[in-house]
């Protein structure tokens, strides 16, 4: 792929001005607009990429969903699509301010209300999305963009899904620490594959850790299917229990026991508040995850990883009752006798 430097014209109308990001096809620069003397973001697609069937899909998807989307003020919006000499460059509107995962960087897990503030946004730009045939299949807070003055632009519609394009719904394609069990299972897309991913997030932001994690991207992914996630108010007791309730919800291991829409997920989220008193929302521990023809039965959810100390299930609640019975006696007995 080019590298272009400061002061080099793209498509004679575009003044590099630096590289602000780089990625598997392509390549994002920081950009004057010389007609218009405005700065720009264009992305720039090299042709061979574009020229394989794989390349040409994923291209024509991800500026027709930004076109799609240019209602969205939660979404980044589409300025041109230009072929220039052996690349293509898609130019785009610049969002200055960094992704929320520079922000989760430097300041760690979000308060109640960012986390009301950041995510019906995001509900937003999807449910618009989800309405147009479009999943996102690359939810993560890399892809979401924050200008100056903190407003939420989702981008990045490079692995999408849209209806009418049929070459790569059955692959395991996506980030593995926000990639839903049935991705990995190569299964079709579906809304409920973003929502999961946006759950993961939001457990991520509301506790400072995300649920599944480990060096090695496969290990990760065997975690997402076989996994229970740590209750997120283990690790922060400040979540109110309905946000806890929404995340496990999200993050169901079954696409149909999630939401059945990010409208409903936005709408639950709106309606948290700090003092709330509801019950703990049971999360399915056991789950179908079916790869190619096997439908793999899961049991999930037998320990917690993170915390070895606190009850993980019914057994070991019992088994923790019933040491700290026989601790009691056996002090009673080494008092009184
Ligand atoms: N419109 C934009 N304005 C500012 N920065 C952008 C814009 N689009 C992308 N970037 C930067 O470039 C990075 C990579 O762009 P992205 O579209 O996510 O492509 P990739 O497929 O390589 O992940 C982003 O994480 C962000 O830092
Ligand atoms: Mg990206």
């Amino acid at each position: 792929m080019q590298n272009y430097v400061r002061g080099e014209i793209l498509a004679e109308r575009y003044e590099v001005i630096e590289e602000i990001g780089k990625g598997g096809m392509a390549s994002v620069f920081k950009a004057k607009d010389i007609y218009t003397k405005t700065i720009v973001a264009v992305k720039v697609i090299s042709l061979d990429i574009v020229t394989k069937p794989v390349g040409q899909e994923r291209f024509e998807i991800e500026k027709e969903a930004f076109a799609k989307l240019g209602s969205s003020p939660y979404v980044v919006k589409l300025f041109d699509v230009i072929q220039s000499g052996s690349e293509w460059l898609i130019i785009l509107e610049n969002i200055d301010g960094g992704t929320l995962k520079d922000k989760y960087q430097q300041f760690g897990a979000m308060t109640l209300s960012e986390i009301k503030y950041y995510f019906p946004k995001l509900c937003d730009a999807l449910e618009l999305a989800h309405k147009l045939g479009i999943i996102h299949r690359d939810i993560k807070p890399d892809n979401v963009l924050l200008t100056k003055s903190g407003q939420v632009k989702l981008s990045d519609f490079g692995i999408s899904v849209m209806e009418g394009f049929n070459s790569e719904l059955e692959k395991a394609i996506g980030t593995p620490k926000y990639m839903p069990p049935e991705i990995i299972a190569a299964q079709k897309p579906t809304p409920q594959s973003d929502i999961y991913s946006l759950g993961i997030m939001l457990y991520e932001f509301a506790t400072g850790i995300a649920p599944f994690i480990h060096k090695e991207p496969k290990k990760i992914a065997i975690k997402h299917i076989n996994d229970l996630p740590t209750y997120p108010r283990l690790i922060n007791p400040s979540i109110p229990q309905s946000l806890e309730n929404i995340i496990l919800k999200m993050i169901e291991k079954e696409p149909r026991n999630r939401y059945t829409s990010v409208a409903e997920v936005k709408r639950d989220i709106l309606k948290i508040k700090s003092t709330d008193i509801v019950k703990q929302y049971n999360y399915h521990n056991k789950a179908s995850i079916s790869t190619g023809q096997r439908v793999k039965k899961v049991r999930v959810g037998t320990y917690y990883s993170k915390l070895p100390f606190v009850a993980k299930n019914r057994f070991s609640i019992l088994l923790s009752l019933f040491i700290l019975a026989f601790i009691i006696a056996f002090v009673s007995v080494l008092v009184f006798v």
